[in-house]
């Protein structure tokens, strides 16, 4: 049965609305974006009280020690040793989540885009490359630099890459892939339309990155260039050390499956996911997850016992994705501001949030690790993610750290 037929069962059949208004090709195009549509994710909605439930669960919840950073710093010539030469080998790539849309930044392109400069041009994605650039130098050589975008930003992202001369990386070193889109929903489940002939769809979350790397093949590439170690990294954080060869080292050297970089909290309701222990494995418990009483939790020193949060900069061994790749990850159910066209076909963009958008993310891609080296940056040199325009995780907050870091824009 093709997804087509399934519109009934699904209570979709509100998507062929205007089919009798269509040209063939809208016709075609819509009848391909409903077979490629994943329609068993709306079953998810059933349980979704439950589900909740299940994620806030915090029974078995243990703290994870950190490799903390007087111990790092001991250890830095060795580790540093051994990152140099894992780069130098070819064994780690770069993965940049490019697919999200920075909605809360309120820019209509992709976020790398953004230019955050006051005295001269400086994007978000410059700030990247240059951080790159920096360890290039250092270990004497270019690694891969592997892109995920989106439906939605794929053409622009190559495209401002390109006119900007892929800010000093060279071209040949860079890849990029799409990653899936999901349908958005009304409260009802109900899918909305973007118009007449065009489904609401958008990124499904940055945790089907390997899967969707997979499916663009580049994989192959990378494992035949003798490629190990993924370094996954967000888009946000403009002071991040990407393919840092002391946490590239660090990692190896610990024998676990993966590696994530964590700050220390800078307050216990800090919004950052708490790197921990569950049911004895890895596992990233969201702020929102955590309770307050577990958030102001103190350990024997006084410290918070939950207190190193994950700054989305990890290490990946691709042997053990490759492992879990076909395995079902959660799928999470986001109350968004979706824009949609209603009865009227007028295209209506919503003040407050109208429905569900489903994402897979990256942080439950750590549990299936099953081993995970929690490794403490210092934040005031490793953390200045830009999620809004101004206030807190800023542009404005942003660019204050890169000047402290000597990065004046
Ligand atoms: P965020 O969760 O901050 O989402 O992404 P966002 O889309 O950038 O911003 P908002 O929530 O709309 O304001 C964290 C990282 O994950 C990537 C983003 O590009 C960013 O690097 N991401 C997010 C994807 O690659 N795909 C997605 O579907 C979502």
């Amino acid at each position: 049965m093709t997804n087509f037929e399934q519109l009934k069962e699904y209570g979709q059949e509100h998507l062929l609305r205007y089919w009798d208004e269509l040209s063939d090709a809208e016709k075609q195009s819509l009848k391909e974006q409903i077979n490629e549509a994943d329609f068993t994710i709306l079953k998810e909605l059933a349980n979704k009280d439950e589900k909740v439930m299940d994620e806030n669960s915090a029974g078995a919840l243990a703290p994870l020690g950190a490799l903390e950073i007087d111990e790092i710093d001991k250890k830095k010539a060795e580790f540093e040793a051994v990152g140099i030469k894992a780069l130098q080998e070819g064994k780690v790539c770069a993965l940049l989540l490019g697919g999200g849309q920075g909605t809360r930044l309120g820019h209509t392109g992709p976020k790398g885009s953004y230019n955050i400069g006051v005295t001269r041009d400086f994007y978000i994605f410059e700030a990247q490359i240059n951080n790159m650039l920096d360890v290039c130098k250092k270990a004497g050589c270019y690694f891969p630099l592997v892109i995920m975008t989106s439906d939605k930003n794929d053409e622009e992202t190559r495209r401002f890459l390109k006119e900007h001369a892929y800010f000093g990386y060279p071209e040949e070193k860079i890849r990029f892939f799409r990653q899936e889109m999901a349908p958005s929903c009304d409260y009802n489940g109900k899918i909305y339309m973007e118009g007449k002939a065009q489904l609401s769809l958008s990124p499904n979350g940055n945790g089907g990155w390997f899967k969707s790397l997979v499916k663009s093949g580049i994989d192959k590439e990378l494992k035949e260039a003798g490629v190990e170690w993924i370094n996954v990294f967000s888009m946000d954080n403009v002071l991040q050390r990407i393919c840092d060869p002391v946490f590239i080292g660090a990692t190896i050297l610990s024998g676990t499956n993966c590696g994530a970089k964590v700050v220390s909290k800078n307050a216990p309701g800090e919004k950052v996911g708490a790197l921990c222990l569950k049911d004895g494995l890895p596992t990233i418990v969201e702020y929102y997850e955590l309770g307050d009483d577990l958030a102001n939790e103190l350990d024997e020193n006084g410290k918070l016992k939950y207190r190193f949060g994950v700054i989305l900069n990890y290490l990946f061994s691709m042997k053990r994705m490759y492992e879990i790749v076909d395995g079902k990850m959660p799928l999470h159910i986001v109350e968004k501001k979706i824009p949609y066209m209603n009865e009227a076909g007028e295209m209506v963009k919503p003040e407050k949030e109208n429905g569900y958008k489903f994402e897979y993310l990256a942080i439950d891609t750590v549990r299936d690790m099953l081993t995970c080296l929690s490794y403490e940056v210092d934040r005031e040199k490793e953390f200045a993610p830009i999620k809004n325009k101004e206030g807190v995780d800023s542009v404005v907050s942003a660019r204050a750290l890169l000047a402290k870091n000597g990065v004046i824009c």
